[in-house]
């Protein structure tokens, strides 16, 4: 029976007595509207951990739109009953204010900074996104204490933030091991999100292409075109598809190094590619990414 507790200091104190029985501890966070793709990320914690927890919490302070958040599908009962079925040993979830108890009014909390993995892409087409993130997933963190963290690499740049906070929070001793996972696709090849929740068949049908424009890419990488002013123009070329407009809007068609990310400028040579795709589909919005090869 999966225990569900309603509080962050309720998720510590279950967290604390674990560890002081030596149990490892895998974490992984979610805002619910739970998918195959989350459902990996909890299989792989418990193979690889004695316990297992999941906390459900859509943060307001993430979502630059408020159009965005009002619509973000929820089903909290749903989502324990699945977590139970998959084995996971505890959920938690809590209100905004119950993980700042420091300020009086939550438009006081400070926002963290997610440093220089948060230049650019996201960090440019949604203001204020990625700090949102830094600001819930340390709360969430000093919450679960040390532990092994679960990522979908969808999210591929907020694993890299992740990251970098994670390695902030050591410096205090706080461990906490983040374990980036393969992204989860439907048989079309688009990426599993919840956000694929709001979209129409045929809408699923168009969201198809960002994967086949990045796979379509990975083959150009692979035949020796390394350029990636020539990859991006590709990538658009291929979304921008007249078969395809003008269901799809293109935010960005990036390629970078995944290696040596935070020195990006458009000139830098690429060694260890990664193509990243941000677009809307109707009203939604989507992400994707896709290793690209090294040389
Ligand atoms: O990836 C998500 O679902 C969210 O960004 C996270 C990490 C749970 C923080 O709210």
């Amino acid at each position: 029976m999966i225990t569900s507790l309603p509080s962050p200091s309720a998720a510590s104190q279950w967290c604390d007595r674990h560890r002081n029985e030596k149990i490892s501890i895998g974490y992984v966070p979610t805002m619910g509207a739970l998918h195959e793709g989350h459902l990996s990320l909890v299989a792989r914690s418990i193979a690889e951990n004695e316990v297992t927890c999941a906390s459900i919490f859509v943060n307001p302070l993430q979502f630059n739109n408020p159009d965005d958040l009002k619509k973000y599908p929820q089903n909290r009962q749903r989502d324990i009953e699945t977590l139970q079925r998959v084995g996971c040993d505890m959920v938690y979830t809590g209100l905004l204010a119950q993980f700042f108890p420091e300020v009086e009014d939550v438009k006081q909390i400070k926002m963290n900074d997610p440093g220089p993995p948060g230049k650019g892409l996201e960090g440019k087409f949604r203001p204020g996104h990625l700090e949102g993130v830094v600001t819930i997933v340390e709360r969430l963190f000093r919450t679960v204490g040390t532990c092994r963290a679960y990522f979908g690499e969808k999210d591929y740049q907020q694993t890299l933030v992740v990251n970098h906070l994670a390695q902030r929070l050591k410096g205090e001793g706080l461990i906490i091991d983040v374990v980036p996972c393969p992204t989860i696709r439907e048989n079309s090849g688009l990426a599993m999100s919840s956000r694929n929740q709001r979209l129409t068949e045929n809408q699923k049908q168009v969201a198809s292409n960002i994967y086949q424009a990045l796979s379509r890419a990975k083959q150009s990488w692979k035949i020796g075109q390394h350029d990636p002013a020539a990859l991006q123009r590709q990538l658009r070329e291929q979304l921008a598809h007249p078969d395809i407009s003008p269901d799809i809007s293109i935010d960005y068609a990036a390629v970078r190094d995944q290696n040596n990310w935070s020195a990006h400028t458009p000139n830098t040579e690429i060694s260890n590619a990664r193509a990243l795709v941000a677009a809307y589909v109707g009203e939604v919005r989507l992400i994707d990414n896709l290793y690209l090869g090294g040389r």
